[in-house]
């Protein structure tokens, strides 16, 4: 490894001018049904990507159960972690930020030790929300766990864009598609007034004939319920994910997000959107075998592409 490879960059405390606007969707979740379709890929690469567009970027490794974020940005095992902030070892989370080796790109490695950090408590999970919002840096880039159990769904519920990786597989996009509904439900728990969660439960049955998706369901409560409608309104709203298909290979592979974001559109009136996809490519596979970050290794690759990609995409986002 030359020296230039090895050289440690130092994670900058200051956020950058540039795409750190007011409007900057800062906190990015990666999450999807299952393990292994490649949310750390996304993650890691993602965050190179918009590191190198002149973005300060922080990846935290927020896969609880099995942290290897590391691994996919060819670092070791970082001393400090996410688990010494959880635990309270750590009292700023920026102080647990370690150098990825890329500039403008730091790394919260995720939590090794302890049940506590596999499954933090609600409080520990505000305080940690709290202190992510509060970092200093254009993008927080969240690599969530695999299954939907709340501590992933409350992550990426919390962020201000959350990316669903689906694979071109009918079992992987039933996955995702499960991963979005489980996410949307556990959102309408968020509706406080009981009789508006009811109308909201009967209209998600299919049950009520005059109000076929949620949106109906605000226009009727606007009449009798109009503090009711605003909060529905609200949580739908904000209620936004967008679909990244990886290892794509066929061209119809190419077409898949945007087919699953009209059946979501038809049945529940609600919008999904389609950041890109990313291409099946030996180069991944061995990337992590030599333990380095895609992007680095291989920049040129179809799937560095398709990562950059998603980053422009996402940039365009914020302008
Ligand atoms: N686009 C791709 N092309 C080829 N192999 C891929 C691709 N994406 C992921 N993989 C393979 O899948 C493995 C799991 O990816 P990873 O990002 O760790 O998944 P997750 O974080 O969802 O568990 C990778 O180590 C790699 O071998
Ligand atoms: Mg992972």
């Amino acid at each position: 490894m030359s020296e230039e490879a090895t050289k440690v960059i130092p994670f900058p405390r200051r956020r950058s001018p540039g795409p750190g606007t007011a409007r900057a969707r800062k906190v990015i979740a990666v999450g999807g049904g299952k393990g292994g379709i490649g949310k750390s890929l996304v993650s890691a690469n993602l965050g190179i990507a918009l590191a190198g567009r002149g973005a300060t970027v922080v990846l935290l490794d927020a896969d609880l159960g099995g942290a290897n974020l590391h691994t996919c940005l060819g670092v070791g095992q970082p001393t400090v972690s996410l688990s010494d902030f959880i635990n309270n070892r750590v009292a700023r989370l920026e102080d647990t930020i370690v150098p990825s080796g890329i500039e403008r790109l730091g790394l919260i490695a995720g939590a090794h030790d302890g049940l506590d950090a596999a499954n933090p408590r609600h409080a520990q999970k505000t305080r940690l929300l709290r202190h992510l919002r509060a970092l200093d840096v254009d993008y927080v880039i969240l690599d969530l766990g695999a299954g939907t159990a709340f501590n992933v769904l409350d992550f990426f519920l919390a962020a201000d864009l959350g990316l669903v990786v689906l694979l071109p597989e009918p079992t992987s996009i039933e996955n995702a598609y499960r991963f979005i509904k489980t996410s949307f439900f556990r959102r309408m728990q968020g509706l406080t007034d009981p009789g508006v969660a009811e109308a909201m439960s009967v209209v998600l049955s299919g049950r009520d004939p005059t109000a076929r998706t949620p949106w109906d369901l605000v226009t009727r409560l606007r009449i009798d319920n109009p503090a009711g409608a605003t909060q529905l309104e609200m949580l739908l709203g904000g209620f936004h994910p967008w679909l990244v298909v990886n290892q794509a290979r066929t061209r119809a592979d190419h077409d898949i997000g945007p087919t699953i974001a009209a059946a979501w559109k038809k049945f529940f009136g609600l919008e999904l959107g389609y950041l890109g996809t990313v291409g099946h490519d030996d180069a991944v596979w061995m990337a992590v075998r030599a333990r380095q970050a895609l992007l680095t290794t291989a920049p040129s690759s179809a799937a560095s592409l398709g990562v950059m990609r998603l980053a422009e995409n996402l940039l365009a986002l914020d302008r």
